[in-house]
């Protein structure tokens, strides 16, 4: 089972996919996580990524496509994925679809639905585990402990790039560059989509139903 979760920034799909992966037994990854891990470990790919990242642009394709089809190439991931935020442009896509001709392509793609007010809200009040990566809410999802990630008990922070600017401008690059890619799924036929401005125990009910 090849799964994808699209969604603006702040829509749920960190929140999300890591659970369905393990309902549906296989890996999950995030683009953006990626590039964090390799920004943490100062390599060059994190200190060219974090250059765009900090402006809220997207990360070049060339590079974007090599380090997600690395990931998709480790035998382990050869049965299945979910992957969280990629593709992004038209060249993703269609690299990714090349890459899967010959395995059935993907499965399903998962578009998560939030108005514009509540992403900005949700980003705002996020805060994230600076070890796994697991995202919190100051109020919608409050860790157990303050500060401390429930999942392996790591310090939380706040992503630089959840400052206000830097949002409205991840949310401009998103309507530029990604919101002709769902068009691109729908058109293929394999997008559903889900109302993802319902409480987080919802929108997994739901994730769970379109993609059984
Ligand atoms: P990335 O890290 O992927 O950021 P994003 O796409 O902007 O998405 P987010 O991680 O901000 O949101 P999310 O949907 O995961 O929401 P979350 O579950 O955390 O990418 C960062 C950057 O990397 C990009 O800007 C770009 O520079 C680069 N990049 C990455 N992929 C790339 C690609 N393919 N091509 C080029 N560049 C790329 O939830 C958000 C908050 O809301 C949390 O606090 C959470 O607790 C809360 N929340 C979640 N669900 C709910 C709910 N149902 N109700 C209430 N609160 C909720
Ligand atoms: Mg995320």
């Amino acid at each position: 089972m090849k799964i994808i979760l699209m969604g603006p920034p702040g829509s749920g799909k960190g929140t999300q996919a890591s659970h369905i992966a393990g309902i549906v037994g296989v890996d999950s990854v995030s683009s953006g996580d990626l590039f964090r891990d390799n920004l943490s470990k100062n390599t060059e790919l994190g200190l060219l990524a974090k250059s765009f990242m900090e402006k809220g642009e997207y990360v070049p394709d060339d590079v974007t496509i090599d380090m997600v089809m690395n990931w998709i190439e480790e035998p382990k991931h050869s049965a299945g994925f979910v992957i969280d935020g990629f593709p992004r442009t038209l060249k993703q896509a269609k690299a990714l679809d090349e890459k899967l001709l010959e395995s059935g392509g993907v499965d399903r793609v998962v578009f998560f639905d939030v108005p514009e007010e509540d992403l900005v809200r949700r980003l705002s009040g996020r805060l994230i585990c600076s070890s796994c990566q697991t995202p919190f809410h100051k109020m919608f999802s409050p860790p157990k402990e303050e500060n401390c990630c429930d999942n392996c008990g790591d310090v939380l922070y706040q992503r630089e790039d959840d400052r206000p600017d830097v949002v409205r401008n991840r949310l401009h690059v998103y309507t530029r560059e990604t919101e002709p890619v769902v068009d691109y799924f729908e058109k293929v036929g394999n997008l559903r989509r889900i109302d993802a401005s319902l409480a987080i125990n919802k929108v997994r009910e739901s994730l769970e139903e379109v993609v059984r």
